[in-house]
Order: C-alpha cells, then structure tokens, then sequence
C-alpha cells in the first residue's frame, strides 16, 4: 500500500469507538479487557488518540501533556505512553507514521519536547527521540536507615495540603532536571484518597512545609515493599527527617523502594550502607526536540555564562529544525536567531541528550552524531552541564 493511498485519521476517538481502542491496548500489552476498558473509561479520555486508516482502527495511545524541567524552567512536553498497533497491522510503519503524527500536533500546538519511556529503542530513535535520562528504582532494607528520629515534625497529609505539595514539587523540580510538571488528573490520582494502601506525608519547619512524600504498599508474592511513589524536600533538615521517617514507617516492610535519577538523596544519606542498594529496574526515557529553536530558547542556562554556540542541526523529520543556528547565552537564557557558522554539527539526537544534561559532550562525540572544534564543544558542555537528568514519574 502506497502513501498517497492511505486515508488516514489521527484523532481523539469517537465515543463508539472506545471499546476498539481499549480492546487494541489490552491486547497490545497482554492484559486483559478490563484493563484497557479502564485506561478509555478513565477521567482523561483528552489524552486518547488513534489512527484510523483506511476505516481500520490501526493504533492508540495516550499523550499526556506534560511540562518538563530543563535549566530550572518547566517546558511543554507531549509524553506518548501505551502506544499500541494493532496485532494485524505491525511490521508496516504505522507506530512511526502515529509518533509523526503526535510530533506534528505537538509543534502545532508550541510544545517544543516530547519525552517517553522506550520498549524499543530502534523505533523511536527513527523518529527522532534519544536517552534523556534515569528512572532508576532502588530496592533496600529500611533497617539501613536506622531508627533514628526525624529531626523536624512529620505528619499525615491532607487535603488542604494540597496546593503547598504542588508548590514544594515545583521549587524542588526546578532545582534538578527531567522531573515531570503534572496535569491536574495526574496530580489527583497520585494524592487523591482513592488508593487505601496509599498516604501522604508532611514535613514542617516553623509551621510552613518544607518536604512531603507520598508512599504506597507494593505486594510482591510474599513481600510486602513500602513504596516511596513521590517525595521533594527543599533543605537538608527535612531530606532527613523524610528519610528517618520513612525509614521508621518501612521497619516491618520486606523493602524500600524509592524511584529517581542516578543522584537521589537517599544515596547521600544513607549512612555506610549505600552499596547494598539493589537496582530493582533500572529504565532510561527518551527526548525528541520537536522544535529546536523554541526548545532551546525555553530552557534555563547557567546564570554565569556568557557564550555564543555556533550549531548545525540534522533531523530527518523536519526541515525547521535543520542548519544553522546561533545560540546566544547570557543571563541564563538563549535567543536563538538562524545563521552563525555552524561550527557544531549535530544531530538532533544527540542534541536532545545534551539538552537534558543527561550525557557530557565528551560522551555523546561517542556515537558519531556530534563534531566541532575543542573549544565549542566545551562551551556545548558548559551550557547543558548537569544535574543529570532522572525522574520519578512513570507512564
Ligand atoms: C512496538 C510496536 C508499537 C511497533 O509497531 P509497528 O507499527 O510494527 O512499528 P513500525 O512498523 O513503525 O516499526 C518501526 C521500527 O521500529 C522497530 N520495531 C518495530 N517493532 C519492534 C519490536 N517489536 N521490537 C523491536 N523493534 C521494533 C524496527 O526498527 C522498525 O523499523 P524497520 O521496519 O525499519 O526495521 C508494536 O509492535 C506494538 O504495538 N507492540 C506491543 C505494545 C508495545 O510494546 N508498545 C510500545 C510501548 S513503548
């Protein structure tokens, strides 16, 4: 079947659509029915798309709308997650013409990043997605922790906490980079009373939060594993208040499992016993600059820096992000005008890992898509230079 004979449709479902697209992601990612019936049942249908071609409903997925931290600043994300083709339909480029088209509404609607997590690298990397940071889950035996007292008052989440989580999650994300900016409908599911092996925490420091987590129970088999599903803390005092607390709280539990990026504060605090940290997964997401000026002029820089980058950008896909752009840096932002010389040539790729301060300069010259002269890539590395880029969101 040729191009120009596919009718094709990218869309939002139909209402009687529904139970095909949720039939497609069960048997996509062998569940069975009920569990795609929840995801096309569930309270964001905004975030369903598929592609119907040639009256065949071919694939789905899900978009979120995220924003991602970069250099301090939370940038429009798309993030495809459940993407699914139908069995009968794989092998013949439908799961890239839908990234296409995801891509393709994101830029319309100026959202520069697109990030996901990988079941297959070679499939997104054609469309132009590369590493872009950790999720690294550790598994450890809370008697590590010790039984040691929280330094600052620790109690029970509620309600009315609410609005000052959000606020610490975005003061502690904007220190670091890759963390998640969440819609509304994700933050509701993470801190709503729905889960009753679920609860949140509050740290204090004269009357005003300064950390919270929020935990869960992970039953594996026999085991019982305290989760930590999400926490911040905006000074060392409640970093390790959270830890003792937590640490208390887990004393019966078979495991701690806490998410992050390859730093956690768990790694610091943790007394003498780092290394029986286990790595119970270990997975790394992907980025796409969809728009590179606009991506780059979104992003923080470091504050100090005062330079200009001279890059030449490939990317298979569009043609608006190729050639040369002069990147001028100065009070830790970027204007981004066409032209300068060029002295970086780049692929898109590699420009997303650097991008993410997920790999050094020297690192990604590895792979071939990245060249210039010493001193530009120096430059390069000053400007995209870390903290390494993690998250603890999955999806
Ligand atoms: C993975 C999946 C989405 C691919 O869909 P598809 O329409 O067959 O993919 P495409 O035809 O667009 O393939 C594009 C490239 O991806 C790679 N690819 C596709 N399927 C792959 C697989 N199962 N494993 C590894 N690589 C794969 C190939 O490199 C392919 O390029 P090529 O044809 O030039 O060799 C589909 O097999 C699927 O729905 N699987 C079950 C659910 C799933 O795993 N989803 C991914 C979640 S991240």
């Amino acid at each position: 079947m040729t191009e120009a004979a596919l009718l094709s449709e990218y869309r939002a479902p139909r209402p009687g659509e529904l139970e095909t697209a949720g039939r497609l992601l069960s048997e996509s990612f062998i569940f069975p029915r009920t569990w795609g019936a929840g995801i096309t049942a569930s309270s964001e249908p905004e975030t369903l798309r598929v592609l119907v071609e040639n009256g065949e409903m071919n694939a789905a997925a899900m978009v979120h709308p995220w924003r991602q931290y970069f250099g301090g600043q939370p940038i429009a994300s798309s993030g495809p997650g459940a993407l699914a083709v139908a069995p009968e339909a794989r092998g013949k480029g439908v799961a890239t013409r839908l990234l296409r088209h995801i891509l393709d509404e994101g830029r319309a609607a100026g959202v520069p990043l697109s990030v996901l997590y990988p079941a297959s690298r070679q499939l997104y990397a054609k469309a132009g997605y590369a590493p872009g940071g950790w999720r690294i889950s550790r598994l450890f035996d809370p008697a590590k922790i010790g039984m040691r007292k929280p330094e600052l008052p620790v109690r029970r989440m509620t309600e009315a906490d609410h609005a000052a989580v959000r606020a610490l999650h975005d003061r502690a994300a904007r220190l670091t980079n890759g963390w998640l900016g969440r819609p509304e409908y994700r933050w509701k599911s993470l801190l709503g009373s729905g889960d009753e092996l679920r609860a949140g925490w509050i740290v204090e420091q004269q009357g005003e939060a300064v950390g919270y987590a929020v935990t869960s129970v992970v039953l594996r088999g026999e085991k019982r594993l305290l989760q930590v599903e999400d926490q911040a803390a905006l000074n060392p005092a409640a970093a390790k208040s959270l830890l003792s607390f937590i640490g208390g709280q887990a004393f019966q539990a078979h495991g701690l499992l806490w998410h992050g990026g390859s730093f956690e504060i768990i790694d610091a605090l943790l007394p003498e016993n780092a290394h029986k940290i286990e790595i119970d997964r270990w997975l790394e997401w992907c980025l796409r600059i969809a728009d590179v000026p606009a991506a780059l002029e979104a992003r923080g820089y470091p504050e100090s820096l005062d330079t200009e980058l001279h890059l030449d950008v490939a990317d298979d896909w569009y043609p608006e992000n190729c050639g040369r752009f002069l990147v001028t840096i100065r009070g830790g932002k970027a204007d981004v005008k066409r032209g300068g010389e060029g002295r970086v040539r780049i692929d898109v790729r590699a420009l997303a890992t650097l991008y993410a301060s997920h790999r050094a300069p020297s690192e990604v010259m590895m792979t071939g898509a990245l060249c210039g002269p010493p001193c530009d890539i120096e430059q390069l590395g000053f400007a995209f230079r870390g903290p390494a880029s993690g998250m603890a969101d999955m999806f």
